[in-house]
This record gives structure tokens, C-alpha cells and sequence, in this order.
């Protein structure tokens, strides 16, 4: 079996959900279920034997210890995290905790339960860091897309808490040989979204007749994938990826946020007419500090080493995440409760936006 953190997360559930629709393998999934974790993304593997659930937290090390002890995973995914960069400027310290202490506490009980593994088991055994591409900085806008080897420029905390993991991850492989694996992903977007992102806020946000605040001159550039794609690419990593090896994972789609904005109103248009156009809701607001311009990735290594390549295209994309908020009602009023709406004031109030 496979041992993943953050599986009750947006991606996470999409992986555990990819991974036991695919692979049949059982899955201990260990998630602390913080504002951002939903055990109603799993709902689908609910009585599934296969998958084993534990709330926790990946900087406890008795538990993370007694978890290597008791399931005897072949590898463990580092999925979980502080994953918000707004959240990160107005509250840096999660993501130190979770975000760096947290994948050392894994790392350490990983390299212990390693070096006890024999033969087979040990040569096999992958731990396998999930981290993003904001980790190398922002691009003007002739550079070329990020490569592995391009250098590390964290701008964010959370960026910033990312890099340091990523810097621990090699250094264990490189210090104890532990076999490590470091996937760098780009913006991904679909189902169990948490709506404190661009696209499901955008959705929701325009669905409820709000204003749709968009940061400073909306000109920032992301590269999207849909996450199914960033599933698959992990899954593939995992199976044969190189040891001490970085991938990046992306499907060459880079947009300004202001068309993947105006790309959703007239999505929405489409599906769920209202009586002004969804785009009459559009708000340029107050930016965000440190505010990177903008991420391209280039993913011809693991199209090259590996054979992997992104599915499903920007268009497709957009219209079946807007069709599942469209559907999945009462899963979005179930995230944007109290919690929620307390957030939306602390983001936007400031910025001048009615949240
Ligand atoms: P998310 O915020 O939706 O989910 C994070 C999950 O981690 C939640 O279920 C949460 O409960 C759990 N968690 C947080 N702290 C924990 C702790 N201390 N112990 C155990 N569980 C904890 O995040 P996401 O968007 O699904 O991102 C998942 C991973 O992918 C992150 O590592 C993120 O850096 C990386 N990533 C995200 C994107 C993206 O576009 N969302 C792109 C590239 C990489
Ligand atoms: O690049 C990968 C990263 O993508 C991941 O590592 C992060 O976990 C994930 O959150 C995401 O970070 P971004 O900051 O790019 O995503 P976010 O959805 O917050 O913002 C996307 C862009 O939209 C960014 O340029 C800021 C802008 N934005 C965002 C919000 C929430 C707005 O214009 N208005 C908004 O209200």
C-alpha cells in the first residue's frame, strides 16, 4: 500500500480518487482535516476497505511512526500543506510548521523506517515530495518556462516554505540515500477546489451575483492544468521516476487572469444564464504583495524521460469544472460556511471588493 498526506485536500482527494479508480492499491491517507480539508471529497470511497482514513498531522512523529509501523507502505506522497499564498502574506507561521517542520518530521520517520527495509523493499521504497513551481520565482515575460534546473527565487512565505522543503527532500537523498522524488507543478484547477482560489471563486463569487476581484491589472500569467493531468503525471513519476530526480508537471497553457476570468463568465453565460452577463460583475482590486507576474513550466522532461503528457485541454477543462460546481451545490455551501466567510472578509475588505 501507499501511505498519502493530504489526501482529504483538492488535490489529494483527486489522487486517492484517480488511485483507487486505477490501481486498486490500498491507501492510508493521513490528513489533520484543517479548514481546507473535506472528508466530503472522499465521499465516493466511503466504505472502500482500500482506503484507510487517519486524522493527524504530518509534523506528529509517534503517529507518522506508527503509521510507517502498522501499514508498511512501499512509498510515501507529501500532498499535505498550507497551500494559499494571500493566506500565507497575512499569516506566514502554518506554513512554516506545517509546510517545512512538517515534511522533515516525515522525512526523518521515512529515512528510519527505510533503513530498516530489506532486499527488495528497500530498493523500491519512493518518497515522493509534491511541490509546486512557484518555488523558482516569476518570469518577465520572454523568459523561458521553468526548467528543473532553473533556480530556486521563492517570493511568497509560501513559496518560500515550499523551496525549504524541496531543499530538505534532496538533501536526505543525498545525505542517506533515501529515494527520493520531487514533483514542481504548475496552477491546477477542477473538482473539490477550496473556493478561496481563483477559479472556484470566480464561479461562486459570480454565481452568488458578488463582484469578481481580480488582482491589480489582471495581466498575471498562470499556467493551468486540469488536475486529473497532475494526478496522472504524479502517478507516473511515482512508477519511473529516477531516484534523487525533480519533474515538472504542466500542460503548456499559460493564460492572463483576466481571460481565464472572462473565459468562466462566459462559461457560465452558457450553462447558467443570468440577467446581466456574469463579466458586468468584474472588479479590478488592490494587488497582491509580491504579487509574481508570471509561471510557465516546461514539462519536456517527463514527457521525454517518462512518456507523460497532459490530456485534457484549457477548453474542456473549464467546462466540466464549471459544470461540477453547477452540480455539487451543497458541497460548496458546505465549505463556505463560517470559517469561510470570515476569510473572504480579512482577503477582501482591504482590497475593496465586497466579498
Ligand atoms: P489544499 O490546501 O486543498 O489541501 C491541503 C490538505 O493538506 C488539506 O486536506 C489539509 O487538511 C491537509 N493538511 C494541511 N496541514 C496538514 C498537516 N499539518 N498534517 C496533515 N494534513 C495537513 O492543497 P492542494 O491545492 O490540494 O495542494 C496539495 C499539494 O500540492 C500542496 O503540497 C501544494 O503545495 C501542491 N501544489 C498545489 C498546486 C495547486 O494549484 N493547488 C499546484 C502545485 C502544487
Ligand atoms: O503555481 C502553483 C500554485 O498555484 C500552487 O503552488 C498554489 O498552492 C496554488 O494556490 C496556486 O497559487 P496562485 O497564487 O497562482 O493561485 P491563486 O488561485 O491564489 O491565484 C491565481 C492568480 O489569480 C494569481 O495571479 C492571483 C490571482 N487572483 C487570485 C485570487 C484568489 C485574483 O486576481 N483574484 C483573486 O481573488
Amino acid at each position: 500500500m501507499i501511505l498519502v498526506t493530504g489526501g482529504a485536500g483538492f488535490i489529494g482527494s483527486n489522487f486517492v480518487l484517480q488511485w483507487l479508480a486505477s490501481q486498486g492499491e490500498p491507501v492510508v491517507n493521513l490528513d489533520k482535516l484543517t479548514y481546507a480539508g473535506n472528508l466530503r471529497n472522499l465521499e465516493i470511497v466511503r466504505g472502500d476497505a482500500r482506503h484507510v482514513f487517519v486524522r493527524g498531522d504530518i509534523d506528529d512523529p509517534e503517529l507518522v511512526a506508527q503509521l510507517l509501523r502498522d501499514h508498511k507502505p512501499r512509498a510515501v506522497l507529501n500532498f499535505a500543506a498550507e497551500s494559499h499564498v494571500d493566506r500565507s502574506i497575512l499569516g506566514p507561521a502554518e506554513f512554516v510548521r506545517t509546510n517545512i517542520h512538517g515534511t522533515f518530521n516525515l522525512l526523518e520517520a521515512a529515512r528510519a523506517y527505510w533503513g530498516k527495509l530489506a532486499g527488495e523493499a528497500q530498493r523500491t521504497f519512493r518518497f515522493l515530495q509534491v511541490s509546486t513551481d512557484e518555488v523558482y520565482g516569476s518570469l518577465g515575460a520572454k523568459d523561458a518556462p521553468f526548467s528543473e534546473t532553473t533556480a530556486y527565487a521563492p517570493n511568497s512565505p509560501y513559496a518560500a516554505s515550499k523551496a525549504s522543503a524541496d531543499h530538505m527532500v534532496r538533501a536526505y537523498h543525498h545525505t542517506y540515500g533515501l529515494p527520493t522524488l520531487i514533483t514542481n507543478c504548475s496552477n491546477n484547477y477542477g473538482p473539490y477546489q477550496f473556493p478561496e482560489k481563483l477559479i472556484p471563486l470566480v464561479i461562486l463569487n459570480a454565481l452568488a451575483g458578488k463582484a469578481i476581484p481580480v488582482y491589480g491589472d489582471g495581466q498575471n500569467v498562470r499556467d493551468w492544468l486540469y488536475v486529473d493531468d497532475h494526478c496522472s503525471g504524479i502517478r507516473r513519476v511515482l512508477e519511473a521516476g529516477q531516484p534523487g530526480e525533480v519533474y515538472n508537471i504542466g500542460g503548456n497553457c499559460e493564460k492572463a487572469n483576466i481571460d481565464v476570468v472572462q473565459t468562466l463568465c462566459a462559461t457560465l453565460n452558457e450553462l447558467r444564464p443570468a440577467a446581466k452577463p456574469y463579466a458586468s460583475l468584474i472588479t479590478h482590486v488592490k494587488d497582491r504583495p509580491g504579487h509574481d507576474r508570471r509561471y510557465a513550466i516546461d514539462a519536456s522532461k517527463i514527457r521525454r524521460e517518462l512518456g507523460w503528457k497532459h490530456a485534457q485541454n484549457f477548453a474542456g477543462g473549464i467546462r466540466s469544472t464549471v459544470g461540477w460546481y453547477l452540480a455539487n451545490a451543497d458541497w460548496t455551501e458546505s465549505v463556505t460556511s463560517g470559517e469561510y466567510q470570515k476569510w473572504m472578509s480579512a482577503n477582501y475588505r482591504e482590497r475593496g471588493a465586497a466579498a
